[in-house]
């Protein structure tokens, strides 16, 4: 049975029985909603995260609680690299600010260490203050700026973290 959305506005989230689990095709609808929701640029698109769930190079995760979509994350990985990417992380506006950022972080984290990867990377928009915190206190060191990365011309800060 599909996974509704979060609700609009934003709702006061409970968060107590908090799920991150591997996302499945009934998710698909909510991840989009929670992709365009979070992204203005770079968003992915149904087809994209549809083809996403099958392949052997990628991996969206999910946070739900009470059966609603509170959070999405997607990594990529290449077979023959034990580098991990992180291409995004969103977390529903009402449910911010209560670790389930972390949570789809670390659950990432651990099923790209599974895979086989040694290290994360990822990209984060220079003004994307709340992100860059995240990342830093979760061991990600910056290694590098990508000018012009984002299609509204932003740069990209990048991130690399050493996994266990
Ligand atoms: C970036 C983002 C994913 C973080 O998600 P989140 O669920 O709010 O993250 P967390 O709750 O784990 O941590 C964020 C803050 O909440 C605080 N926090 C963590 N656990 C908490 C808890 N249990 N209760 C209250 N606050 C908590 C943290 O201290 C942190 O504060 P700070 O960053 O202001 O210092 C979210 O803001 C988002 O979706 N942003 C839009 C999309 C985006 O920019 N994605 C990243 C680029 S790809």
């Amino acid at each position: 049975m599909p996974v509704p959305p979060p609700e609009n506005p934003p709702f006061a989230a409970a968060t107590n029985d908090l799920r991150v689990r591997r996302a499945t095709v009934d998710d698909l609808a909510a991840v989009v909603e929670l992709e365009n929701a979070s992204f203005a640029v770079e968003r992915m698109s149904a087809r994209q995260l549809r083809r996403h769930l099958d392949s052997a190079s990628a991996l969206i995760m999910v946070a739900t609680a009470q059966r609603r979509l509170l959070g999405a994350a997607v990594l990529f990985l290449r077979s023959r690299s034990r580098v991990g990417r992180l291409y995004s992380i969103a977390v529903a506006a009402g449910a911010r600010g209560r670790g389930i950022g972390e949570a789809l972080l670390q659950a990432v984290e651990r099923a790209a260490a599974k895979r086989g990867c040694d290290r994360l990377r990822l990209e984060v928009r220079v003004d994307n203050a709340g992100a860059q915190r995240l990342y830093e206190r979760h061991g990600y060191h910056r290694f590098g700026l990508r000018r012009g990365y984002y299609e509204d011309g932003h740069d990209a800060l990048r991130y690399e973290k050493p996994l266990a």
